[in-house]
């Protein structure tokens, strides 16, 4: 039995908002555990129970209707989008939100559209236009088509890289695509990068032979037919490397329903043949034939065509026991994962109910078979990184889907239909350091040297964070250069890691790498942290310091950077001079971490800080943070101010005027649309505070000691304060903390944030 009581919710919440509250209420409702939510009934059964009353109470006291179950997010391999590399179209945009209502948080797209298609540079770049930054819903990828004259130019390293797959194209009556032209591009394809095609009859039994010679995998879309079903078993049975799907419409619709001139479905025949050998498919997809099928008949396709259908008519099949949940998870989930190497989406997940009956409305103004007819189930929620994006039909949250197209793929075709799911990309391969030069080390220094010898969750994580555009290969120079997804991502990538060390103490996933720290300015936290970091994940350190090296001699900053750079595989920096971390990765072939420079910035404490407020309040929105003391030369709150205007948070600068928070720092802020206080006086906001954040006013930044004299015991957080502010308020210091034996010694309840 679970009791728990709805708060009286004062002030509106967006409907995307989850409270813990109401996971758990939901939790104990699909889960059927008894649930009382009305005080007065949690009263009368604690004082039945407590007086030993009878509860005449039937065992069954609630029946619901549905059941609620939860997919990960799902993954459409075979996204059909008409206008796909035309001019001046929002097509993609519709495809890619169409997906997300459907329950597809990511969309591999093929590259052949309604007479257009992917297969250049050009072609692939005005793909890409149409799906500018921020306007894509759910993840998505793009692949190239194979032509009979493209193999050549397809062998660039960089048109390769940026996409997701090859595919090579069959269409019924056009030009057949010849052995010659299928088997160059099998030679000529990167091994590590999929192989897709729609052949069918013949042509599928060239692709397969082609593959076969190869000794490469190849996935077949589409499938359609007996004769190509049974030839796919058979090379399965063979150990030919070969995956398959069919389009969910296929599964339900044949051609004999619509009558002459639909080609883009099976028969009947066909399509009882496919349902018999289930076990032979290895995923479901929405594919060409919704569109098709509309257009065949005279009636309009869209981006939209099929898939919302997709999840009430796979959930319809369960009801009529047809299928199971599980079934459509592998297809929809775990083996497309695994056969495109697609990287996991944390925290993002399905919701879905099944067995309540619906009778499907139109939706748009594009042709749906299902319209007006009865199915059973439908998508519900669809959360993306935690957040709510789609609710009982209403988008609530912003786009926020991404390219993933380049992201690493760790092709394992091989393995049976229907396998458990096994992670997307194994660490070892991703680590194979094929390093020839000092940039490629460069690179390559984000996960690089993990074994396969640490703990399995982990490696999962990690190698889903491994390609994270914002971190691999970068150097951390500024906050400015991270988005609050990316921080998302580190921070659950954070949070795993501290698990793994706080469970067994060290984590072997950089044996082999060195770090070098250079610091010519006097650090403890920062220097020892990084330090003790690196050792924790089973690598090595050398540390120089300013006072001990040439520097001494005259050596510049650029000289001693490439130096160490040949020691490490990333440099981590402190300098008294703003941009000096901006300089140095000019001249560093391996990563630069700043780790402050002069009065600019901090950017790793000040994301261990929101990652700190983050753990000690649950979140950031809503909040109040009051940053105080020396803001002109902290600059950890300048980092600091930059990530937390991602948030919807209020903040309140708190200095003596002569250090006052630098007004770009302040514009900024406002830009970004948060609501900033500046004032002299803690006491003016101490009662609104949820986080004091205090600094240290830096003596060394002073030209003249006086001026420092006279300012640095202007504010004391003591036990009188703390009396003053809010029960649950946070205090946060960067340190080193000055002055402060019986000031912050006294504190209540201190954060001390150590990096
Ligand atoms: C700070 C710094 O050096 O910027 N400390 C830190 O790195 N954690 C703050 C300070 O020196 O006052």
């Amino acid at each position: 039995m679970y009791i728990n009581l709805p708060s009286k919710n004062h002030y509106r919440r967006p409907a995307s908002y989850a409270s813990k509250g109401y996971r758990t209420r939901r939790m104990a409702v699909d889960f059927a555990v008894p649930l009382i939510t009305n005080v007065k009934v949690a009263k009368l059964l604690v004082e039945a129970l407590v007086r030993k009353m009878p509860l005449n109470v039937s065992t069954v006291d609630a029946k619901t209707s549905h059941v609620t179950h939860i997919f990960p997010g799902l993954v459409n391999i075979a996204a059909f989008v008409p206008n796909l590399a035309v001019p001046e179209t929002d097509d993609i945009v519709e495809a890619s939100k169409a997906a997300l209502s459907a329950g597809f948080t990511t969309s591999l797209i093929i590259p052949l559209g309604y007479g257009n298609q992917i297969s250049d540079h050009a072609t692939l770049d005005q793909a890409r236009t149409n799906i500018s930054d921020g306007s894509a819903y759910g993840n998505y990828a793009f692949s190239v088509a194979a032509s009979p004259v493209n193999a050549k130019s397809l062998d660039e390293k960089d048109l390769q890289a940026e996409v997701r797959s090859l595919f090579i194209p069959f269409v019924p009556g056009k030009v057949v695509t010849q052995v010659s032209v299928v088997a160059g591009h099998f030679a000529s394809w990167p091994v590590d990068k999929p192989i897709v095609s729609n052949a069918k009859g013949a042509d599928l039994a060239s692709v397969l032979l082609a593959a076969s010679l190869n000794n490469r995998s190849v996935h077949i879309s589409d499938v359609q037919n007996k004769e190509d079903l049974l030839l796919i078993k058979l090379s399965k049975a063979k150990g030919l490397k070969v995956t398959c799907d069919v389009s969910i419409y296929a599964l339900f619709f044949t051609k004999d329903q619509f009558g002459i001139g639909v080609t883009a479905l099976p028969t009947e025949y066909d399509q009882a043949f496919i349902w018999q050998n289930m076990d032979v498919i290895d995923a479901f997809t929405v594919n060409g034939p919704p569109f098709y099928v509309s257009v065949e008949q005279g009636e309009k396709g869209s981006p939209w065509s099929g898939v919302e259908e997709s999840l009430p008519l796979l959930l319809t099949a369960v009801a009529d026991g047809r299928l199971s949940l599980k079934d459509i998870q592998e297809r929809l989930h775990d083996n497309p994962i695994r056969i495109f190497g697609l990287p996991e989406q944390a925290h993002t997940q399905v919701e879905v109910v099944v067995n309540r009956s619906f009778v499907y409305p139109r939706r748009g103004d594009y042709w749906s078979p299902l319209c007006g007819k009865s199915i059973k189930g439908a998508v519900h929620r669809v959360v993306v990184h935690g957040q709510t994006v789609f609710l009982d039909g209403v988008f609530v949250a912003p786009p926020s889907g991404k390219d993933v197209s380049a992201a690493i793929i760790s092709h394992t075709a091989e393995k049976p239909a229907i396998a458990h799911p096994v992670p997307s990309v194994s660490i070892s391969q991703l680590s194979a350091p094929s390093m020839t030069t000092r940039q490629m080390q460069a690179d390559a220094f984000v996960g690089v040297g993990a074994t396969p010898h640490g703990p399995a969750l982990l490696h999962q994580t990690l190698s889903h964070f491994v390609s994270h555009p914002a971190f691999h290969r970068r150097h951390i120079l500024s906050v400015k250069q991270f988005t609050q997804h990316d921080i998302y991502d580190l921070f659950s990538l954070a949070h795993e890691m501290r698990l793994q060390v706080e469970r067994s103490g060290a984590i072997d996933i950089l044996r082999g790498k060195v770090l070098c720290t250079l610091f010519y300015e006097p650090s403890t936290r920062t220097s020892a942290s990084f330090e003790a970091a690196m050792k924790r994940c089973g690598g090595d350190v050398v540390s120089v310091t300013a006072e001990r090296s040439s520097i001494q001699k005259g050596e510049t900053l650029q000289d001693t950077i490439r130096t160490l750079a040949c020691y490490g595989d990333a440099v981590v920096l402190r300098h008294p001079d703003v941009g000096s971390s901006q300089l140095a990765a000019k001249y560093s072939p391996v990563p630069i971490l700043n780790a402050g420079d002069g009065t600019g910035e901090h950017p790793t404490q000040a994301l261990l800080d929101v990652y700190t407020i983050r753990s000690e309040l649950g979140t950031l929105n809503g909040r109040t943070i009051t940053l105080l003391g020396d803001l002109k030369n902290g600059r950890t709150v300048h980092s600091l101010v930059t990530l937390l205007c991602l948030y919807s948070v209020g903040l309140n600068f708190v200095s003596p005027a002569s250090l006052a928070m630098p007004s770009n720092v302040v514009s900024a802020a406002r830009k970004a649309g948060v609501h900033v206080h500046e004032c002299e006086s803690l006491e003016e906001v101490l009662g609104e505070t949820d986080v004091l954040y205090v600094t240290r006013v830096q003596k060394e930044r002073f030209a003249d000691e006086k001026e420092w004299e006279q300012v640095k015991d202007v504010y004391r957080v003591d036990h009188a304060v703390l009396s003053r502010a809010k029960e649950d308020m946070i205090v946060m210091h960067p340190l080193p903390r000055v002055n402060g034996r019986r000031a912050l010694g006294c504190i209540l309840f201190i954060t001390l944030v150590f990096v």
